[in-house]
């Protein structure tokens, strides 16, 4: 359709059927065979009036459920403007690749993008138009259990990653039939919750909100992201679903973003129990007048919107405009023509978890892996070695981690399986040892007399998967008692110990490093979970992942990140001194920190040189260093760059990511790797919110993770 076309279609609408635009409800009201019936309704509390006129639905699936639910709906509607469907597919439709913080540990945006492609031609297929995804939320704070949907703490890799993301759904354009709409979330500031707590406040400063928070979402924007979704949380005092600031000056405004804001669910009406609303008609009232367009959820549009544009105090022309934005993207995604869009029966069964997804999902599981210990444990021998499996993530628990709706945990390879496919029989036992919280006598000794007669020991020690996702905050970020109680009588046998670790958060590892010889950070590895930690033990494949997020010490030392401010009494340079900003009983540095993650060869770094001792205007300075692989076997390195702004209008971070490669090395060769630096790369918000980069002193750091030593200087004038 043409936009005057839409403009046409919007004149004929009624009021009833704009405020329907902007009302997204669940799919039960339209999988009973008449979804006019008022049962479930009432229960759901969803207004009956609204169901034949609510623009989207969320949460439904499967080619013909959706085709039949958007064929019956259209037959009753007056002007026939199709529904559109919505759902959140966060890591993969039903071939579900490792959470998100995995997939950043990959340090791949190729690879994010590749999986987000695959997701969206099985959610295409499927039915669905749209996903709430990427989240994008910076997050320092691992005690907050959607650290897991998240690309970790820092701007600039959250940046690449929430483009890879909206590029991997989007495609090209939607002339591809796989392509699919994406939501970036949650704007604005999500991540950043006091204490940890989910949904609780957030209380920054507007420079910082801008400086550290604001870029990845804005990333996602300027990547052409269709939807963005607000955050429950406040900003400055405003919950986002009501702050106008946020969404109409900043997002609109400022960045030019002309797609649709949709609320996060029932977020409209948490205005009230917020206490920023006395009633839901005044909720309403700041939502749409904020240019929120579709209220997830709950009913506050439906219910008072007509009123409050009788009344004047929301004008026809606010809500115009989003349902027009509503109507726009509904004809980018080809509606109009073909309400089924990529909705194929057949399709689904051939592309759905296919073989081809599957490996893909492997590719992905194995680069996100990382190794944080390795006392000569791994690889395995397999042929030498007898191996001792031990643990509740041997066989049968879910792998997959929270946010896999269609994901089958029973579907997904299991290690025990995937290591009995790669070892000659007699090399491997098995044991479970433990459930996730809890043990008993008979589990540990079986599990002792298994190990026992092994020559190594694999744990497989973790998190259920509801222990991190939304609702899923923890003050204790170590394993249960059982678990470490399992490894702890296992290291009394004197064998060496490999621990894999499927997690949704950077956990305090202080036991399982204490007694472990190597540690292998699986997190949920998704469907080819097994397979992929399998290949990486035997030494079938190099482990490449780096941390996108420090594991703190302990909880204690939270939020512990590595582009943290300089103080005005750094410990660096008075360690003796009692009056230096430190902890008595810890130290200020992570366990292991952002960018670290070991191979099973080593890399070298030499002859950091700069193409200039200044950066010009409008000019790219060239940092280069020489990599080389100086272990035995080929490997891949993240090569990282990180800059510091020695005197800044503003306190600078110690050190700040500006760029980042994976390569590939064979043993012994060696490679030079160029990043260029401009001025822009270099600007942050100053004190009166202005963008700009400073003059003066910089220094240069290249290395394999975030605490490199060794540096260049170069000045800007
Ligand atoms: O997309 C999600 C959001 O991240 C959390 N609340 C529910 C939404 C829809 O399922």
């Amino acid at each position: 359709m043409k936009e005057i076309e839409l403009t046409e279609l919007l004149n004929k609408m009624t009021l009833k059927e704009k405020i329907g635009q902007l009302s997204q409800i669940i799919s039960e009201p339209y999988t009973s065979e008449d979804f006019e019936i008022t049962g479930p309704l009432t229960e759901l509390g969803i207004p009956q009036d609204l169901v034949p006129l609510a623009g989207s639905v969320l949460g439904a699936s499967g080619a013909e459920a959706n085709m039949t639910i958007q064929e019956q709906y259209l037959k009753q509607s007056r002007l026939k403007i199709p529904l559109i469907f919505m759902a959140d597919i966060i890591h993969g439709y039903k071939t579900i690749f490792p959470i998100p913080l995995g997939i950043g540990s990959s340090w791949n945006t190729e690879l994010a993008k590749l999986s987000a492609r695959v997701s969206a031609v099985e959610t295409a297929v499927s039915g669905l138009h749209v996903t709430f995804s990427p989240m994008v939320d910076l997050v320092r704070d691992p005690r907050w259990g959607r650290v897991m949907e998240t690309t970790g703490e820092d701007k600039f890799l959250n940046e690449r990653f929430a483009e890879a993301f909206v590029q991997g759904y989007q495609g090209e354009d939607y002339t591809d039939p796989y392509s699919i709409a994406s939501c970036v979330k949650h704007f604005a500031g999500y991540g950043a919750p006091e204490g940890g707590r989910d949904y609780n406040t957030v209380n920054m400063s507007e420079r910082q909100l801008r400086e550290d928070y604001m870029s990845a979402y804005k990333a996602a924007v300027d990547s052409g992201t269709e939807l963005v979704m607000t955050s429950f949380n406040t900003v400055d005092g405003i919950p986002s679903s009501g702050n106008r600031w946020l969404l109409h000056d900043v997002l609109r405004e400022e960045w030019g973003f002309d797609g649709v804001v949709i609320s996060d669910w029932g977020a409209v009406k948490e205005l009230l129990p917020h206490g920023v609303a006395a009633d839901e008609k005044e909720a309403a009232r700041k939502a749409i007048n904020a240019t929120l367009d579709i209220e997830m959820m709950t009913f506050t549009y439906i219910k008072h919107l007509e009123e409050l544009i009788n009344e004047g105090s929301v004008s026809e022309q606010i809500m115009d405009d989003a349902v027009l934005r509503i109507l726009r993207l509904k004809n980018k995604l080809g509606l109009f023509e073909n309400p089924y869009r990529s909705a194929d029966a057949e399709k689904e069964k051939e592309l759905v978890f296919s073989e081809d997804h599957r490996e893909k999902a492997c590719k992905v599981a194995e680069e996100s892996m990382v190794l944080l210990k390795n006392d000569a444990a791994l690889p395995l021998n397999v042929e030498k070695q007898k191996i001792a499996l031990i643990g509740p993530f041997s066989k049968g628990e879910n792998m997959l981690g929270a946010w896999s709706w269609k994901g089958e945990p029973e579907s997904a390879s299991q290690l025990l399986d995937s290591l009995k496919d790669r070892l000659p029989a007699a090399n491997l036992l098995y044991a479970k040892g433990s459930e996730i919280n809890t043990t008993t006598e008979k589990l540990l000794t079986e599990a002792e007399v298994t190990a026992s007669k092994a020559d190594v020991i694999v744990l497989a020690l973790g998190e259920s998967a509801d222990m991190s996702g939304e609702a899923a905050s923890l003050t204790d970020i170590r394993l249960p008692n059982s678990q470490i109680e399992l490894l702890k009588r296992l290291s009394k046998l004197d064998k060496p110990i490999v621990t894999v670790l499927f997690n949704g958060r950077p956990l305090d590892l202080n036991n399982i490093d204490k007694y472990s010889d190597a540690i292998l950070e699986a997190w949920f590895p998704g469907s080819e979970g097994g397979s992929a930690i399998s290949n990486i033990l035997i030494g079938r494949t190099n482990p490449s992942g780096k941390l996108p997020m420090s594991f703190p010490e302990n909880v204690g030392q939270i939020p512990v990140y590595y582009n943290h401010f300089s103080t005005g009494r750094p410990v660096e340079t008075t360690p003796d001194k009692k009056y230096s900003s430190k902890y008595l009983d810890c130290s200020n540095y992570p366990k292991y920190a952002f960018g670290y993650g070991l191979s099973y060869t080593t890399f070298k770094y030499s002859d950091l040189t700069l193409s200039d001792n200044e950066l010009k205007d409008d000019e790219a300075l060239e940092v280069t260093v020489t990599v080389t692989n100086s272990g035995p076997v080929r490997g891949k390195e993240v090569v990282q760059l990180y800059v510091r702004d020695l005197i800044g209008e503003v306190v600078r971070p110690e050190r700040e990511l500006k760029g980042f490669e994976k390569i590939t090395l064979d043993s012994g060769e060696s490679t030079e790797v160029t990043f260029k630096l401009t001025r822009d790369m270099l600007s942050y918000v100053h004190s009166d919110l202005s963008v700009s980069a400073d003059e003066g002193e910089f220094e240069v750091f290249a290395g394999g993770n975030s605490l490199v030593t060794g540096s260049k200087k170069f000045v800007i004038k």
